[in-house]
């Protein structure tokens, strides 16, 4: 551990394991999931789009290529199609059993566990906003998650603003890669209670703003804890990472 990283922990900073703790065990599944509830993560985050028949899933990328044994769009495949795959063996032989999770299954398992979720809603183009929100918004009324519980995050201002009407006791958190120039009108336009940045193109400025406009503040994706410390300083509240390994190795040591 470098002696200056050593020195900068002193000031705590919340993780959230990046797509459970994907570093770990394969990303956006249960596993990964558990993995984050071992490592004492409070928070995951999960990406969450819809199957054909128009079940909110857990994954990421726009098809099942990379991480499963299938190949297809999520979207033009059901349910039933989708838990057939192999979600896990493209990571390691350990983890042939696992499936692509349903949101509602994630809930559930993140309720008995105590973890915290960041929702993004993810879109895609040709992907139906409105759909995506109704669906997402019914499943976590069924779950019964307690609204601390979670917060949505999305780079689709719409798709916050629809959650903002369906499920307005949960926070919304903007997502940019690089923050723009109009970024506080457009948080006031949400009600947002976070902004999420690419912790690579965060200026101090900006992380100064928004403080001092009272947003919490996260970055992601950084994985090597040495690296973002001048952020710390900055006040960036909470780091999205797929190593809450590595900070948690750190913290301790401080
Ligand atoms: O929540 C931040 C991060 O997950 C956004 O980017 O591509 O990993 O979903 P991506
Ligand atoms: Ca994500």
């Amino acid at each position: 551990i470098p002696e200056k990283a050593q020195q900068t922990v002193q000031k705590t900073i919340k993780t959230t394991a990046h797509r459970g703790a994907s570093s770990l065990a394969p990303e956006n599944t249960l596993a990964a999931f558990m993995k984050a509830a071992e490592l004492g993560c409070d928070w995951i985050e999960i990406d969450v789009q819809l199957s054909l028949d128009k079940v909110p899933m857990v994954i990421h990328d726009r098809t099942v290529d990379r991480c499963s044994n299938g190949s297809g769009a999520v979207a033009e495949l059901a349910l039933s199609s989708l838990k057939q795959l192999d979600a896990g063996q493209w990571f390691g032989q350990a983890f042939t059993e696992e499936r692509i999770p349903t949101l509602a299954e994630t809930l559930c398992l993140a309720k008995k566990n105590n973890l915290k979720v960041n929702i993004e809603l993810k879109l895609y183009p040709q992907d139906d906003v409105q759909v995506l929100c109704e669906r997402i918004s019914e499943v976590i009324t069924e779950s019964q998650c307690i609204d601390t519980q979670l917060l949505f995050s999305s780079f689709n201002a719409e798709a916050l603003k629809r959650m903002q009407n369906l499920q307005p006791q949960i926070r919304r958190g903007q997502l940019w890669e690089k923050i723009p120039t109009d970024a506080l009108a457009n948080l006031k336009e949400i009600d947002a209670y976070s902004v999420h940045c690419d912790y690579r193109f965060l200026t101090e400025r900006q992380a100064q703003q928004l403080k001092q406009s009272d947003y919490q503040l996260y970055c992601y994706t950084p994985n090597q804890p040495a690296l973002v410390e001048q952020h710390w300083g900055w006040g960036v509240d909470m780091m999205i990472t797929d190593k809450p390994q590595a900070y948690r190795a750190i913290l301790a040591y401080a």
